[in-house]
């Protein structure tokens, strides 16, 4: 059984996640901005601990929380949207704040844990990226400047994290159109399914994968 470390565990995504490991028996830290507003309780063995992924001192802190436990798959799975207006929506508050929490901390979270990362056995970095942001896939008519630029930031540092680390396994992966707060009821995939597919994903990959940028169901998302 695994220790499983997921962001944004409170809702959508992230929360499908928890719930599923956690129905498989793995151990999983469920972080979130407010655990005393994370929802009905999920069975199985979960610890909800507190992470705000846009406070600096947060993140920097929150090591001693995990008193040195290992940690065996870390899924950086929060994100913001941001402003969706387009061009003329595009502020500096709103794009630093998006650039902050959904391509800065994953990279230094890992960084402040990868002592607990180097304990655990399987050391897989899950990044929830998006095909929104890959330069050749992905362009639709919506206003999403500060969504894609994090999300295109993110896949960089994630490749470079996996270039200069070759002790972890660092996934990119693209959770599918999904139905959530985020992905809108209009979404085609439901969450439930998105999740089985990441887990599997994340459980086959081996440390060869390192760096690679794949859908939920494993196909390649081009750069
Ligand atoms: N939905 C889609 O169709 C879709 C498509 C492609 C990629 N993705 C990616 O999939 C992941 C999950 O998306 P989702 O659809 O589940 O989104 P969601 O329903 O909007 O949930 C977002 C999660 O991120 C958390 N979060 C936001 N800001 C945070 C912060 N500062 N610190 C800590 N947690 C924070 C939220 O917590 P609060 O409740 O506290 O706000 C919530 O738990 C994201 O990385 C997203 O970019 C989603």
């Amino acid at each position: 059984m695994a220790t499983v470390l997921i962001t944004g565990a409170n809702r959508g995504l992230g929360r499908e996640l928890a719930r599923l490991y956690a129905a498989n028996g793995d151990e999983v830290i469920a972080c979130c901005r407010d655990p005393e507003r994370r929802g009905e309780d999920i069975a199985g063995d979960i610890r909800w601990l507190p992470l705000d992924l846009a406070d600096e001192a947060a993140i920097m802190t929150f090591p001693t929380l995990l008193r040195g436990a290992a940690i065996d798959i870390m899924i950086h799975n929060a994100a913001i949207r941001g402003a969706t207006g387009g061009l003329a929506d595009v502020g500096f508050a709103d794009f630093e704040k998006v650039m902050r929490i959904n391509a800065a901390a994953p990279l230094i979270l890992t960084r402040e844990l990868r002592s607990n990362l180097m304990a655990g056995e399987k050391r897989a970095v899950a990044m929830i990226s998006s095909r929104a942001g890959s330069m050749s896939e992905g362009l639709d008519p919506d206003g999403d400047y500060a969504y894609r630029c994090s999300k295109a930031a993110l896949n960089m540092g994630a490749r470079k994290l996996a270039y200069d680390d070759p002790a972890l396994t660092v996934l990119l992966l693209h959770p599918g159109w999904i139905r959530t707060d985020m992905g809108g009821p209009e979404a085609d995939l439901d969450v439930t399914e998105a999740a089985r597919g990441l887990a599997a994903c994340i459980s086959d990959a081996a440390p060869k994968d390192s760096g690679s940028f794949r859908t939920w169901n494993g196909e390649i998302v081009e750069w």
